[in-house]
């Protein structure tokens, strides 16, 4: 199958895999990766997957690694974007976002939880020992510190407390519909570092075992600045994060809005069960993001993927340039790549 008969189909997006899946299944081929192997966005990944593989190499579970993993980014003292030293919200308050699943399709995730060092255990902790996936807030919280974590101090870090200053002095201390339109500072804009780059928003990783079992987590502070209340994609299960042990695990990064409304995570899986391999998966399903907003322009809104497959195939795909994600399959193998973008 050519390149523009991929992106043909890629033009069908996820509502018409019963379509897809007939013209996929004459393009696949099973290609063997590598396994174990974890993947994770972003330059921070480099350090998560050293925390992930130490779990892995032992032959330990994919889901123990994706915990332990991006634990060590929520726990960095001069994050902006993940774990409690990151920027707040309009109000001056951090508010985190994070989700697990597991081999099983096991989820649990959490939304809006304030003064809570690691996320992503409670989120885990929801999948295992709750009847539900998804607890928010003051009730997130609460069971939290039911389970034996402990309540931070609600105050911001140094960087954290210099940035929302410096936010303050041109934005007004107003929710604003539609801010992305409005004159001044565009909190739904990405970070750039001064060299251009796109900062880091989300710290996803996914993982394939020795055992042959994917797991993944996503967690983030969210948007900086973003209105008080705000939940982006990486809690909400399908969209910032996803998992099929029959076939590949996916994460986003970027503008959550956009990823919600396109289900991101669970297209790409359905992408790659019709046969799409784990790079183009990524990228029908930015591209599907591009096709419902062609006004993105380059330097606007960026939207980034990773997948791996069964078989320990990876990839990635973003809109814009600058996303790139850390892959770790061996004791001497933990490298960063640029994904490939459309724009
Ligand atoms: N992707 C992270 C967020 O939008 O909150």
């Amino acid at each position: 199958m050519n390149r523009r008969r991929l992106l043909q189909i890629g033009s069908l997006g996820v509502g018409s895999i019963a379509i897809t899946s007939k013209l996929f299944s004459s393009a696949k081929k099973i290609t063997i990766g590598k396994k174990p192997l974890v993947v994770s966005t972003w330059g921070v990944g480099i350090n998560a997957n050293k925390a992930a593989w130490e779990i892995l190499r032992k032959n330990g579970r994919a889901l123990d690694a994706v915990e332990a993993g991006v634990m060590i980014t929520e726990a960095e003292q001069d994050n902006c974007c993940v774990g409690l030293s990151a920027y707040p919200d309009r109000d001056g308050h951090v508010t985190l976002d994070a989700s697990i699943m597991d081999e099983q399709g096991n989820a649990g995730s959490v939304a809006f939880l304030e003064r809570i060092k690691h996320p992503i255990s409670v989120a885990r902790l929801v999948m295992e020992k709750t009847p539900h996936v998804m607890l928010v807030g003051s009730g997130a919280q609460q069971f939290a510190v039911e389970q034996g974590f402990a309540l931070e101090d609600d105050k911001l870090s140094d960087s954290a407390k210099k940035a929302y200053e410096d936010w303050l002095k041109t934005s007004q201390y107003k929710p604003v519909m539609n801010i992305e339109n409005s004159k001044g500072q565009n909190a739904f804009a990405p970070h750039r570092f001064a060299n251009g780059a796109f900062n880091h928003d989300t710290i996803g990783m996914i993982s394939l075992d020795a055992q042959g079992n994917l797991s993944g987590s996503c967690t983030t502070s969210g948007l900086a600045f973003k209105m008080r209340g705000r939940v982006g994609d990486s809690p909400i299960i399908g969209a910032g994060l996803f998992v099929d042990n029959e076939v590949g695990a996916a994460v986003s990064t970027g503008l959550g809005e956009e990823v919600m409304r396109v289900c991101g995570s669970h297209m790409v899986i359905e992408a790659m069960r019709h046969g799409a391999s784990p790079e183009d998966a990524c990228k029908l399903t930015v591209e599907k993001i591009l096709r419902r907003k062609p006004s993105i322009k380059t330097d606007d809104i960026q939207v980034g993927f990773i997948a791996i497959d069964k078989n320990g195939n990876f990839g990635g795909y973003s809109i814009q340039k600058g996303f790139n994600y850390a892959v770790c399959y061996a004791d001497d193998y933990n490298t960063l790549i640029d994904a490939k973008h459309l724009l």
